[in-house]
């Protein structure tokens, strides 16, 4: 069975982008594969000091995930920051790390040109998601395109790392989906916590129609036919069947559509599609308790994985003595 592994750094209210693109794609992978997810709270902190708030964020992505039919008895779900052995692995891959590699990365390069100050742990972001990665032996790693050169990264160090030390490590797949790899934002910028464009999953109705209303749409007249590249458009038709997506084509390219119908009715599909998993999301918020007995488990399960590969690591480069 494949070990299939993602993480998701819980840095705001998570979103359609994240949903599409990685979360439902790892909850169905539940039913194939041997599934590692974790939520990446020391790659939160490379951006924020905000104590609560990281917290409270690594709390509700996983009641997130939870609530949206995450299996704790079929997955090894868990903290990232339960399992530390993943900073040791980051200090050794650092070593066969060329600084080149890292100057390269374009999500580095990016947090700095949107004024984030540059720490070490940012630039070491990749670095410590490719430990995320090789320290599970994970074969393939389901994610959106955004994430698509840190997983280049990933596979560069571990073929690096077993030229030098023997084949120790294995080599992951990115497993990127075309029709979910890039979901638009509000503002038709890759929908994103950082750009503050995104429709969140779990948040009151009155703020999600707020969002869903106001999706940047042009200025084309009701009686002409509308671009079906648009913002709307391709959001709507993340929830679409084929069939629905071609009658929502042919509306678009027929004179008299609105955009406000439209948006009324993507608001609609958004609550129906997430309504059935409200009342868990509710049931998790007010469990605590229930929630952090079920990621200690899988912090257990993956501090066992983790070490087994470690060890592999610390013999091959020299840490046993
Ligand atoms: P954000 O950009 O909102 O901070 P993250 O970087 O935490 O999101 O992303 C978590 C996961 O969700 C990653 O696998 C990422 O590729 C995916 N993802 C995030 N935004 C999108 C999007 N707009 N379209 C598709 N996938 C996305
Ligand atoms: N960098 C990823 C993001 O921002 C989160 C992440 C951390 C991750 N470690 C990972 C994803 C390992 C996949 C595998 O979304």
């Amino acid at each position: 069975m494949k070990r299939v592994l993602s993480g998701i750094q819980p840095s705001g209210q998570l979103h359609l982008g994240n949903y599409f693109g990685m979360m439902s794609r790892m909850i169905n992978y539940q039913q194939t594969s041997d599934l590692f997810c974790f939520m990446a709270n020391y790659h939160a902190l490379t951006t924020t000091n905000d104590c609560q708030g990281l917290m409270a964020n690594t709390y509700n992505a996983a009641a997130d995930f939870l609530a949206l039919g995450l299996d704790s008895d079929k997955t090894t779900f868990w903290v990232q920051s339960d399992v530390p052995q993943v900073a040791e692995l980051t200090w050794i891959l650092s070593n066969i790390t060329s600084v080149g590699l890292i100057e390269r990365s374009t999500s580095y390069k990016d947090k700095i040109a949107k004024g984030v100050t540059p720490n070490m742990g940012l630039f070491s972001y990749p670095i410590l998601m490719a430990a995320d990665i090789l320290l599970f032996g994970s074969d393939l790693v389901p994610v959106g395109k955004d994430q698509k050169q840190h997983l280049e990264i990933t596979r560069d160090i571990a073929i690096r790392f077993n030229h030098v030390y023997g084949e120790i490590l294995v080599v992951p797949e990115p497993d990127i989906d075309k029709s979910t790899m890039l979901v638009p934002g509000l503002d038709g910028q890759k929908m994103s916590k950082s750009y503050d464009n995104t429709i969140p999953i779990f948040a009151p109705e009155k703020a999600i129609r707020k969002r869903i209303m106001s999706i940047v749409t042009d200025s084309t007249p009701v009686e002409e036919p509308k671009p079906v590249d648009s913002p709307l458009f391709r959001i709507y038709a993340l929830f679409l069947s084929a069939a629905e997506k071609a009658d929502l084509e042919r509306r678009f390219t027929t004179p008299g559509l609105r955009y406000g119908d439209v948006k009324k009715e993507l608001f609609e599909r958004v609550m129906e599609t997430f309504a059935p998993y409200h009342q868990e999301r509710e049931y998790l918020e007010n469990h605590p308790d229930h929630v952090r007995t079920i990621l200690k488990k899988g912090a257990n399960k993956a501090r066992a994985v983790a070490e087994n590969y470690l060890q592999k690591v610390r013999d091959a480069v020299g840490l046993e003595y």
